[in-house]
């Protein structure tokens, strides 16, 4: 098993020691566990593809204190950014940009372009400082399963790699990962991944911003429909049909239900997670139910569909949209 400490400053110091010498350390943001190691040394790159079992072409996000030291990663570092900058970080925003000379092409996964965001989890800033250094950090997870919310799920994950440093800060209180905007075209704002920072936010501070284009070329891997896949087969369904289909399920299956509305039951051997009304709370408790119905080992998954399509709704239907596919 990884080694799971309690986020003190003396594990934060071990932390960085670790970073320092090249190796990785999982840690708590605000929206989800990372995987971090030092931006700067290739080797640690490449450790994290290895252990994430990464495909080495899907880049990584480079984390860091503030809006200086992302100028040192992205160059130019336009006005947009800056903007961007002032207005949400720290926080779940992450800012794709063309990368500086000096920055190991390993970081980005080959691409001339990085993406960088700075969190605002107390215990990432603090790692951040002590290593004083930029950190590349995907999800904690194995590659293609869901992103981690507590260092139980990246014990999970990486149960066999004992030297791994985890640090132990509870849950990620926004649960679903960072919002990436791509600004290296200039005069080109294009949102790559949805997250609690919504789009509408954004462009009231830099004005227009694309779409995602799903599949496309310049996308990257991580927008691809199905990414953040429980491993059971799940069933994305509006209220009204999943009330239906509950109604006759087979005999041969068990099925696990994550439910909004009080009228979704099932009796045993089945099972309804109750979800919460309020997208945020939703959007915190989204991947520890998609990992408990995992291990629930359920023959089918079932998803309610929520109604709503304001704040951060359609972000956490963008994640179950993927977990369905
Ligand atoms: O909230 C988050 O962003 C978390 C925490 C740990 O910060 N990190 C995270 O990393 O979700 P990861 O690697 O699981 O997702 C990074 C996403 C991927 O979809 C990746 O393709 C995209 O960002 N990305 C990274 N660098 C990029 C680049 N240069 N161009 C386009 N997309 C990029
Ligand atoms: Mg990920």
């Amino acid at each position: 098993m990884p080694r799971l400490l309690p986020a003190t400053p003396e594990s934060i110091a071990i932390a960085a020691a670790a970073l320092r010498d090249g190796q990785l350390v999982a840690f708590p943001t605000e929206t989800v566990y990372g995987l971090g190691g030092s931006t700067l040394d290739p080797a640690a790159i490449a450790r994290i593809y290895g252990l994430k079992g990464r495909p080495r072409d899907n880049p990584l996000i480079a984390h860091v204190l503030d809006a200086d030291a992302a100028r040192r990663l992205i160059q130019p570092w336009d006005s947009r950014m800056q903007q961007l900058a002032e207005a949400f970080w720290p926080g779940a925003l992450t800012i794709v940009g063309t990368k500086a000379e000096g920055v190991p092409i390993e970081a980005t996964g080959g691409r001339t372009t990085i993406a960088v965001r700075s969190p605002s989890h107390p215990i990432a800033r603090a790692l951040l400082e002590l290593f004083g250094g930029p950190v590349s950090a995907p999800s904690a997870n194995r590659s293609g399963h869901v992103s981690p919310t507590t260092a139980a799920h990246v014990e999970d994950d990486f149960a066999s790699h004992t030297d791994l440093i985890v640090l132990d800060a509870g849950a990620a209180p926004v649960g679903i990962e960072s919002t990436v905007i791509d600004l290296s075209v200039r005069d080109r704002a294009v949102l790559l991944r949805p997250g609690s920072i919504s789009r509408e936010a954004i462009e009231e501070v830099i004005g227009p911003v694309e779409a995602p284009h799903f599949e496309s070329q310049q996308a990257g891997p991580g927008t691809t429909r199905s990414h953040y896949a429980p491993r059971t087969p799940a069933e994305l369904m509006a209220h009204d049909a999943l009330l239906k289909r509950m109604s006759r399920i087979p005999t041969e299956e068990t099925w696990i239900v994550l439910a909004l509305r009080e009228d979704v039951q099932a009796a045993r051997p089945h099972r309804v997670i109750m979800m919460p009304n309020r997208a945020e709370a939703y959007a915190a408790r989204l991947y520890s139910a998609l990992r408990e119905a995992d291990n629930f080992r359920a023959t089918r998954i079932l998803i309610e569909e929520p109604d709503a399509r304001d704040g951060m709704w359609p972000s956490i239907l963008d994640r179950l949209q993927r977990a369905t596919a």
